[in-house]
């Protein structure tokens, strides 16, 4: 029979995992693993580590932060310590998210871009590192949606379409992540969607569709090109989120969706961008190339 033995007090995270070893003391990696222990982690792969979700001290990009997910995002990065440049082509809407940022407290700034021009990226992306030094945190958020069958996609709804949900995403992310590989740290969260992995019904936009494909991709890539570099990339494929985005469908489709959705309702932005903060803080640092589905479970079915 096993004898019974008084509980060791065991400080919280990976130590224990080595249930049957010794404890490793506070901060301390693995003796036999000493070679591998990598500051990379950022805080997130010490046993002391007390807060990996806090975002305390670093510079995050959003783009199309005027409104909607990415609003909810720089708000969120922003409480969790992280001073925020808001960027977005709707200066009105920029400076009320910003002011609604500082008036709670948090640290941020906003800078017009239109994420479809490239001389507007270099001087954006340019500008934030002369003022921070870095930009330890892109998240590419902005995007559009063109509802249109296949059959009546004309050429310019395609290329809309891509230029703005998917090179804009390659250039903006080739831009900062020039900057992360050579710090040797950065995390990348690029805005995928559910429409990525299933067809959408009953509404029709394949251009959207193979968009968030396209960056759920390039998201995998860049990962693993960046990788050694210290510098993630992940994709969130949110579901049906409560914004103006999904409006553009016609307010009939509310009822047909909420049938799709197991729980019944729509996401809260929040909601979305509380798994993109985990995404971007060193919490995720074992994450990288992947696409993480915060759909409410609506590709369950
Ligand atoms: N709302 C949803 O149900 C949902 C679901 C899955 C994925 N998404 C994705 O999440 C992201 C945000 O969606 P949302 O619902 O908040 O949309 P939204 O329409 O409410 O907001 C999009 C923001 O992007 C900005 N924007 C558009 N074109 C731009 C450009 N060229 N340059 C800079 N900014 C530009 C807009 O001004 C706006 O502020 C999008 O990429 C979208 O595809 C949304």
């Amino acid at each position: 029979m096993a004898q019974k033995t008084k509980a060791k007090s065991v400080p919280p995270g990976p130590a224990r995992a080595g249930s049957r070893r010794q404890a490793l003391k506070l901060g301390q990696a693995h003796p036999a693993w000493a070679a591998d222990a990598d500051a990379r982690t950022g805080d997130a792969g010490r046993a002391d580590s007390r807060d990996p979700f806090s975002l305390q001290g670093r510079v995050a990009m959003v783009t199309g932060a005027a409104r909607g997910i990415g609003l909810a995002v720089a708000e969120r990065l922003a409480v969790l310590g992280a001073h925020v440049v808001l960027t977005d082509i709707n200066q009105e809407g920029l400076e009320r998210a910003e002011a609604g940022i500082a008036a709670e407290k948090g640290s941020a700034e906003s800078i017009r871009l239109d994420v479809t021009d490239r001389k507007d990226i270099a001087r954006v992306v340019d500008k934030v590192v002369a003022r921070h030094g870095r930009i330890d945190i892109l998240i590419n958020n902005a995007g559009i949606c063109i509802n249109a069958a296949a059959l009546d996609t004309t050429p310019e709804v395609w290329e809309r379409q891509m230029t703005i949900n998917l090179d804009a995403v390659f250039f903006l992310s080739q831009a900062v992540g020039a900057h992360m590989v050579e710090a040797g740290r950065g995390a990348m969260v690029n805005l995928s969607s559910f429409a990525a992995v299933v067809d959408v019904r009953p509404q029709k936009h394949i251009a959207y569709s193979v968009s968030k494909a396209g960056v759920a991709h390039l998201s995998k890539v860049l990962a693993s090109e960046w990788a050694k570099s210290g510098v993630r990339v992940n994709a969130i494929a949110p579901g049906f989120v409560m914004t103006d985005m999904p409006l553009g469908a016609g307010m009939e489709m509310h009822d047909i969706w909420r049938k799709f959705v197991p729980a019944e309702r729509f996401l809260h932005p929040y909601e979305i961008a509380n798994v993109i903060a985990f995404l971007a803080s060193d919490a995720s640092s074992a994450i990288t190339g992947q696409l993480i589905m915060a759909d409410g479970g609506i590709t369950i079915w």
